[in-house]
């Protein structure tokens, strides 16, 4: 139907992925930033290369890659977290004011006792005494204090991120808040200052890298609209972008991925706005009733789903709805001639598999594209759940998205 190639090459099974400003923080499902540049430049539209999209920016792998190429580039995201990851990775701190005013923060952190905190109140964290014990949080806040006083908050607030997450009870290597059990938290006993030491001390390397390295007269500009929506025309007009490189979410958020999930420590801790209820307001997160889209390429699929468990239809349409307007509005912004490159993989739901590859270059083209190839590769690095229950029943475990599809189509 729309042609898929495998292709080893894809798969960058030795990469390193943590180059550069990518090595800032984690996040779920992320690009791998080897993906993003091979296709930057081995798939860029003849003529024009000046401005490049990813409407679903996560860690911003995309806008890192673009400004290490000297591309300016524009990412949005409605999850507050990753605008500020996008937003760090991408600017050229200088490395030295930056290594001064870690020192003065390391030098508070010797002399640290609990009295010298100020801020004891928590109340923004939901139910925080069954998540946190009360010296972390005392220490969590005297950090957030030591970089409240500094120049640069945004760089050190990152690798607190990711701190404020790793001293909570969650459970180690997953991205739903699952609570550690008792024995384990009796046992749990994190050093918060250190931990934060070190991932500023590997960021400081990064941003190294990534200073030496990227052009400095790029942009990459960073929003929060909701591609389904639209896009706002002060921000891009209809044909401004040249290319498009994304990885958009699978499939709805209670489902799938939970980027609100792993995601609410960080937008708690700093009171980012709709912190609890992000994944509501995700790809899918609404209730559909009916599709808006009419496809060929889904349609048996669909049929049987709807067959074998109409909620489940229903879940799956409401994500397909929001994926088909983002999509229409998308194709809008790229000049005739650009490219669209768009990493996706095939769920499963009720054992029956989603082709979200075919779904994607179809509705592209019904908007005047046409489809180039798709290249299919191995997901060997990406954190991610591998198995699914088809049936939400323990035990009853399928083989989910062991391979990603890379669409590529051109606008006529
Ligand atoms: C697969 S992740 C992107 C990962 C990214 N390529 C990276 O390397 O980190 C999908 C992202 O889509 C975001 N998202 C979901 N629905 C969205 C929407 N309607 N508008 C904008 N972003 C959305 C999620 O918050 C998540 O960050």
């Amino acid at each position: 139907m729309y042609n898929r190639k495998i292709d080893d090459r894809w798969s960058f099974k030795e990469a390193n992925t943590k180059e550069y400003t990518h090595c800032y923080h984690t996040y779920p499902a992320m690009m791998i930033p080897q993906v993003a540049r091979t296709l930057i430049k081995e798939y860029k539209p003849n003529g024009r290369l000046s401005l490049i999209l990813d409407p679903y920016m996560g860690s911003g792998t995309t806008l890192v890659e673009s400004s290490l190429v000297g591309i300016n580039s524009i990412g949005t995201d409605l999850n507050p977290l990753a605008r500020l990851m996008s937003k760090v990775k991408t600017t050229h701190y200088d490395y030295h004011s930056l290594l001064m005013q870690f020192r003065d923060i390391q030098s508070s952190l010797i002399t640290y006792t609990e009295d010298k905190v100020k801020d004891r109140n928590f109340d923004r964290i939901s139910n925080y005494t069954f998540w946190y014990n009360e010296s972390t949080l005392l220490k969590l806040s005297y950090l957030s204090q030591l970089i409240d006083a500094t120049t640069d908050k945004d760089f050190f607030n990152i690798a607190l991120s990711e701190v404020v997450r790793e001293v909570s009870f969650t459970r180690n290597g997953e991205f739903k808040r699952y609570r550690m059990n008792e024995a384990n938290i009796a046992k749990f006993n994190p050093d918060t200052f250190n931990l934060f030491e070190r991932k500023v001390i590997r960021n400081l390397s990064g941003l190294e890298q990534f200073n030496e390295k990227a052009k400095g007269n790029v942009s990459a500009h960073i929003y929060d609209f909701n591609t389904v929506n639209g896009i706002p025309s002060n921000v891009i007009k209809d044909g401004d972008i040249d290319m498009v490189v994304t990885s958009p979410p699978y499939g709805d958020s209670r489902t799938t991925v939970a980027y609100g999930q792993f995601s609410r420590w960080t937008n708690e801790w700093f009171g980012f706005d709709n912190a609890k209820n992000l994944d509501s307001l995700l790809m899918g997160g609404g209730k559909a009733t009916s599709e808006l889209f009419t496809t060929k390429s889904l349609r048996d699929v669909l049929d049987e789903i709807d067959r074998l468990e109409h909620k489940r239809y229903l879940e799956v349409i409401s994500f397909l709805n929001d994926y088909y307007l983002s999509i229409r509005n998308v194709a809008k912004a790229v000049r005739s001639g650009g490219t669209v490159c768009y990493v996706v993989g095939d769920r499963r739901v009720k054992a029956v598999q989603i082709p979200l590859d075919y779904f994607t270059a179809e509705m592209f083209e019904s908007f005047g594209f046409k489809h180039q190839i798709t290249l299919v590769r191995e997901i060997p690095n990406k954190r991610m759940p591998s198995k699914n229950s088809p049936t939400n029943k323990t035990g009853a475990k399928v083989d989910t998205m062991s391979h990603e599809y890379i669409v590529i189509l051109k606008k006529l």
